[in-house]
């Protein structure tokens, strides 16, 4: 009988989602909810987290580009809408009932006209019966909001990037964070490196004293305008333990009328995202795996005459095919030594000709990002000289992949695959030795992956449930110091790997990656051979 509600419960709610025509699989509230959680429970005592909303971005005039929530922001509340501010408060707080809450959220008013302009917002109710905020308000209430900022012991929050614009409206972004500003005494020069070490200072002792002067030295040297701070330099140049101590004491005292730190929330953020939740698996795997069928359907598609912005076009509408909002990144399709620069975005080649052709693209899936590279040749064929390159990068890659392990350091992978392209690019005679080899590979192999591209992390040793890529190059751009032969041939293959207990799983697999796989799949038909259009004047 059970089974039998539990069908009819399942119909009823796929009918109800299809006649939405709207998609259902979402990260849940309870998913957010689970994840501020996890950010309280690393707040220290008497803290309080505030988080901003992704500001709008004007494209030109009255066009603005298509609006991105921050990730951390969308990581802890599902909210998609600018001019939002959420708090977490490390310990209860009373309300003016005497009622106990730990969150609340600020978000944008209703307003039929703008509504009816810019689409649908949530409002203070929908944060609560959608989002699932117990406290959920109005902009303006922030703007209000009568706290005492200066009773935490810290304020937790990323400082700002000066990238948002006074709109005039009340409740924007710009009002929201100057009112922040007022409220926690925000110093006009307030920089958050510095706060950190003067934090780090704080808690100098016997024992550490040393490494933080160490640390201390090495920001100002690269940080110039630290540089002007006495108490920085003062500490990384004294040379006895009194004159420290005094200089601690003047940090604290400075700590003292200043709680605002952007150091922890950092740590934070970088800790929660670094590994993966179930449901963050579930959909990262389906943006992996929809890029992964749009590289397939281009190897079947591809032929010389093609554009580089044609092939971009291939892969983006299969994405979208398949639910995808958006491209993680800009999409980079490079023919011939294109291909050797890193993010070439142009992608306005006419004709990839008789070239290999570097596609690197992920789609975004529910907020999740893929990033997958192929590369192959436009007429079908690798060359012998693109596949003596081709196999260096698959060698290379494939002992960087071996390397990705629970417990291993986060440059295990590049130290395994450089050592293979060093190796074979020495024994070719393209590089005379290591220092040359790295200016044919210059960038690292791995990052994180998830809500961004370039994820956030802890750089750390590899724990289970994180996604990293793992992409090898070799580039050698024309002009080059080695034999003509080469010039002009760029390769990176970039795959999408899942660290588990059990070891790497390769989300990306589904991509032809060896040469004779993806010349096999080229010689495939495609639903494209048939898709002529007009010829235009
Ligand atoms: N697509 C950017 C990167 O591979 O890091
Ligand atoms: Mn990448
Ligand atoms: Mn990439």
């Amino acid at each position: 009988m059970k089974k039998v509600l539990m069908i009819v419960l399942l119909m009823f709610s796929g009918f109800v989602s299809l006649a939405q025509g709207v998609p259902t699989d979402y990260l849940s509230a309870e998913f957010h909810k689970e994840r501020r959680e996890a950010v309280r429970e690393m707040m220290p005592a008497n803290t309080v987290a505030v988080f901003f909303s992704n500001p709008v971005r004007n494209r030109a005039n009255d066009v603005n580009y298509i609006y991105h929530q921050d990730p951390d922001f969308y990581y802890l509340t599902g909210y998609k809408e600018p001019n939002g501010v959420l708090l977490i408060f490390s310990e209860d707080q009373k309300d003016q009932d005497g009622k106990l809450y730990n969150e609340s959220i600020f978000v944008q008013q209703r307003d039929a006209r703008r509504e009816q302009w810019d689409g649908k917002r949530l409002g203070a109710e929908g944060a609560k019966n959608v989002l699932g905020f117990k406290k959920a308000y109005e902009g303006s209430q922030f703007i209000a909001l009568d706290m005492d900022f200066k009773e935490f012991d810290k304020v937790l929050f990323f400082d700002f990037k000066n990238d948002y614009r006074n709109t005039g409206e009340e409740a924007d972004l710009f009002n929201l964070i100057k009112a922040f500003k007022v409220k926690t005494d925000y110093p006009s020069d307030y920089n958050p490196t510095k706060q950190k070490l003067y934090s780090m200072i704080a808690s100098a002792n016997a024992e550490n004293s040393r490494e933080i002067v160490e640390t201390v030295r090495k920001y100002i040297k690269y940080y110039k305008d630290l540089q002007k701070d006495p108490l920085l330099t003062g500490f990384a140049s004294a040379n006895n333990d009194g004159l420290r101590s005094e200089i601690k004491e003047r940090v604290n005292l400075m700590l003292k009328s200043n709680n605002l730190d952007s150091a922890i929330i950092t740590e934070i953020m970088n800790t929660l995202r670094e590994t993966k939740t179930t449901e963050e698996i579930k959909l990262l795997r389906k943006a992996v795996e929809i890029s992964a069928v749009g590289q397939i359907e281009v190897m079947k598609a591809m032929h010389p005459n093609m554009s580089e912005a044609e092939i971009q076009g291939i892969h983006e509408f299969v994405y979208k095919k398949y639910g995808s909002e958006y491209e993680g990144y800009p999409s980079i399709v490079g023919g011939g030594n294109n291909g050797c620069i890193l993010h070439y975005i142009e992608n306005n080649k006419t004709m990839v000709g008789n070239d290999l052709v570097l596609m690197d693209l992920g789609a975004e899936y529910h907020g999740y990002t893929a990033d997958v590279t192929r590369t192959i040749p436009a007429n079908g064929k690798f060359t012998k000289e693109q596949k003596l390159i081709y196999d260096i990068v698959y060698d290379a890659q494939e002992a960087g992949i071996k390397a990705s392990k629970v417990g291993a350091s986060f440059q295990a992978p590049g130290t395994a695959a450089r050592e293979v392209v060093t190796k074979r690019l020495m024994s070719l005679g393209i590089a005379a030795d290591a220092k040359e080899a790295r200016t044919y590979f210059p960038h690292g192999t791995s990052h994180y992956l998830g809500l961004d591209v370039h994820d956030k992390g802890t750089y750390q040793r590899f724990k289970a449930n994180t996604v990293i890529t793992v992409e090898p190059g070799i580039y050698i751009p024309e002009g080059s110091k080695c034999d003509k032969k080469w010039w002009g041939i760029a390769v990176r293959i970039e795959d999408d790997i899942l660290i588990t207990e059990d070891g790497p799983v390769n989300l990306s697999a589904m991509a032809p990656r060896t040469t004779e796989s993806i010349e096999a799949t080229m010689t495939a038909p495609s639903p494209l051979d048939d898709f002529v259009l007009p010829g235009l004047d």
